[in-house]
């Protein structure tokens, strides 16, 4: 018997991303998934119905009184038909009104109605975003199971810079395809845990050496660990991204620092992924009053720091699956290999830096995957995206 195609039910609200909902639903469709359109008031000031209707081949809905459109489907109906509730973009309004429950027009109601699961794309100025009552929000959707998919990073509409971006049509389709997959929780019941960022290793109070590590890639993986099942451990230096809404953030600054965190969670976890910039050396004593200038000349003492993805590794009892992280200019092949075996890994992710469009502050980036006997390239392309693509191959080696 043919099985039937998945159903998403995008519900579009009132965001200037909201422009992308056509691309979105288009690329969908490539995919044979079905996609049924509801939009808020508001979301129609972005982008017509018309245009969705023309994008999805089916009416789109948006009134909650409309006994024409009650009686063609009505909304209970509505929410039981989708596979997956996808809110994109979704504004802080709407999230609010999700987290409370409020249910004063046809997408509020069918949120509340649906039995599938949801997710949603927020968008908003990165003011709003970063602002105490929408993170309360989002942690209360969270906690409830919504997948929170995003925000991105980067230039907004209204001219600000930060996190708050809607994330993009072909990033969103390979999220509602893995979350449509019969596969897709591959790493429900896991833990997993991942270091990110730099390190920042002080040299008086005000001092510091540190590198130019965003945490774009080890926050991507963290966001792609959330959307396989799994309980996310997220062990930060300092960075100016924010984390994905359900992943347990464990701040710290140090290389010190985050060696014990690491050595904390790693025993209790299934998986451990070195993303972090970690300094290798840190300065042998830290003035404890700011460092004067003196003369022409001033010589610093540094020691090394520990290895912490090799302590992992070399865990005698419940040892995680250990993978690493190699940024090289040069001989990639060789260096990530000899990583590979001198800290024991399981697997390290290798990419070349010396690339102007790949690499450390770039939103996207390339990989080769090298295990001990196997090696696999992953093209350039997001991070976010990439970041799937490596937790599924982890997943794949711990089944
Ligand atoms: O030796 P190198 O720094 O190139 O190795 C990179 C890998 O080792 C990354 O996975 C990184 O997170 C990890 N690492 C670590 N502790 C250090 C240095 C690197 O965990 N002190």
């Amino acid at each position: 018997m043919k099985q039937r195609n998945k159903r998403v039910l995008l519900g579009i609200t009132g965001g200037i991303a909201a422009y992308k909902c056509a691309e979105l639903v288009r690329r969908l469709k490539d995919h044979h998934v079905d996609v049924k359109v509801v939009m808020t008031d508001s979301a129609k000031h972005f982008i017509t119905p018309l245009t969705m209707q023309a994008v999805s081949g089916e009416l789109v809905s948006d009134s909650l009184l409309d006994p024409q459109a009650e009686a063609a489907m009505g909304h209970i109906e509505f929410a039981k038909w989708a596979d997956l509730v996808l809110v994109a973009p979704a504004t802080s309004n709407i999230i609010a009104k999700m987290a409370v429950g409020i249910a004063d027009d046809l997408l509020t109601t069918l949120l509340l109605a649906t039995p599938a699961q949801v997710a949603i794309a927020p968008a908003m100025n990165q003011q709003m975003y970063a602002h105490v009552a929408t993170q309360d929000n989002l942690a209360t959707l969270a906690k409830r199971n919504i997948a929170i998919w995003g925000p991105g990073q980067g230039e907004q509409a209204c001219g600000d810079v930060g996190a708050g971006r809607m994330l993009e049509p072909h990033e969103l389709v390979q999220l509602v395809l893995q979350a449509l997959s019969p596969e897709a929780k591959v790493l429900q019941g896991k833990v997993v845990t991942i270091t990110a960022g730099p390190t920042r290793e002080a040299l008086d109070p005000v001092r510091f050496i540190s590198n130019h590590s965003s945490g774009k890639m080890g926050y991507g993986l963290a966001e792609a660990a959330l959307a396989l099942g799994a309980e996310v451990n997220l062990i930060s230096g300092p960075v100016s991204i924010s984390a994905p809404c359900g992943v347990n953030l464990i701040a710290v600054e140090s290389a010190a620092d985050m060696h014990v965190a690491a050595l904390t969670h790693a025993p209790k976890s299934d998986i451990f992924i070195g993303c972090a910039a970690v300094a290798d050396y840190r300065a042998a004593t830290v003035a404890e009053q700011k460092i004067k200038k003196q003369g022409d000349e001033l010589t610093l003492t540094l020691v090394k720091n520990p290895d912490i993805i090799a302590d992992v590794a070399a865990l005698a009892v419940s040892r995680p699956y250990t993978v690493g992280f190699a940024a090289e200019t040069q001989d990639i092949t060789t260096y990530a290999k000899g990583k590979l075996t001198n800290k024991k890994l399981d697997m390290i992710c290798a990419n070349d830096v010396s690339k102007p469009d790949a690499g450390f502050n770039s939103e996207h980036n390339a990989l080769t995957l090298f295990w001990h006997d196997q090696q696999q390239d992953l093209p350039l392309t997001s991070k976010k995206e990439l970041a799937l693509t490596v937790m599924k191959a982890i997943a794949e080696k711990i089944k």
